[in-house]
């Protein structure tokens, strides 16, 4: 059975609304990707699963040359144009990213950033190797990810497990899946698409989030919940 896994109403308000200033999406996950990205001015940019914008909006603010964003959700793609207005240089597709790219030109964009999306996926290899393909050479690709670890803590069983689990998202009254896998098997399949490993790191939230939420500040301090991964194309 087709899994539709894009954040469709509720859902979606909830994430755009929440990543803004959450700890987790805005004060963990993005500044840890932005570290990894190290300088993108001038760059040619391809966000995949570009959500509210959150990533668009700040890689321009950045000095990204040019930003191209994937995402199967409406209701996020009006959320995005709301946030990112009129900018000539934002191209946004509604496109299911289990169906291969076929829009995306070859050895194009400099980096690639896939925030928070691949662990939704089943077309994980074809993805990749689409974006193997989008990537220039030498191009980067940004992934971050659920952490193995939390999907262990939070849902039980074996570590090895690679079902797929459902989250609630936070008081929204809304759920979606995902599917965890063992860190052999994220890193194996990057590998195995013709992607480098450069940097690894399990982000934790930065001081800013204290402000925002103390308590989840203070949990991401002792519990693992992203991991985020620079690759390059061989
Ligand atoms: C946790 S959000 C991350 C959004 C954005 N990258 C960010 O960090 O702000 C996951 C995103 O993946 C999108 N998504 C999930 N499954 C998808 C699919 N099959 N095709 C396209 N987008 C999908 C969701 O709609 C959502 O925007």
């Amino acid at each position: 059975m087709r899994i539709n896994t894009a954040y469709e109403g509720a859902l979606g308000d909830y994430f755009a609304d929440n990543a803004t200033d959450g700890p987790y999406n805005a004060h963990t996950d993005r500044p840890a990707m932005f570290a990894l990205a190290g300088d993108v001015t001038g760059l040619r940019v391809l966000d995949i699963g570009c959500g509210a914008g959150h990533y668009v909006t700040e890689l321009r603010a950045r000095g990204a040359a040019e930003v191209v964003g994937v995402e199967g959700s409406a209701t996020l793609l009006r959320h995005a144009r709301d946030r990112i207005g009129d900018d000539a240089a934002v191209t946004l597709y509604h496109h299911d990213l289990e169906e291969p790219l076929g829009f995306l030109p070859d050895d194009s964009f400099d980096l690639v950033v896939m925030a928070l999306v691949h662990h939704h996926l089943e077309a994980r290899r074809q993805l990749l190797a689409e974006l193997h393909r989008g990537l220039r050479p030498g191009g980067i690709l940004l992934v971050s990810t659920v952490h193995p670890t939390a999907d262990w803590v939070w849902h039980g069983g074996s570590y090895f497990d690679e079902d797929r689990v459902e989250t609630r998202f936070g008081d929204s009254g809304t759920t979606n899946s995902h599917r965890r896998m063992t860190m052999q098997t994220f890193l194996g399949e990057l590998l195995d698409a013709g992607f480098a490993l450069e940097r690894f790191v399990e982000p934790r939230a930065t001081e800013a989030a204290r402000q925002v939420d103390e308590v989840r500040y203070l949990k991401t301090l002792r519990t693992p919940f992203f991991v985020a991964v620079r690759m390059r194309k061989i």
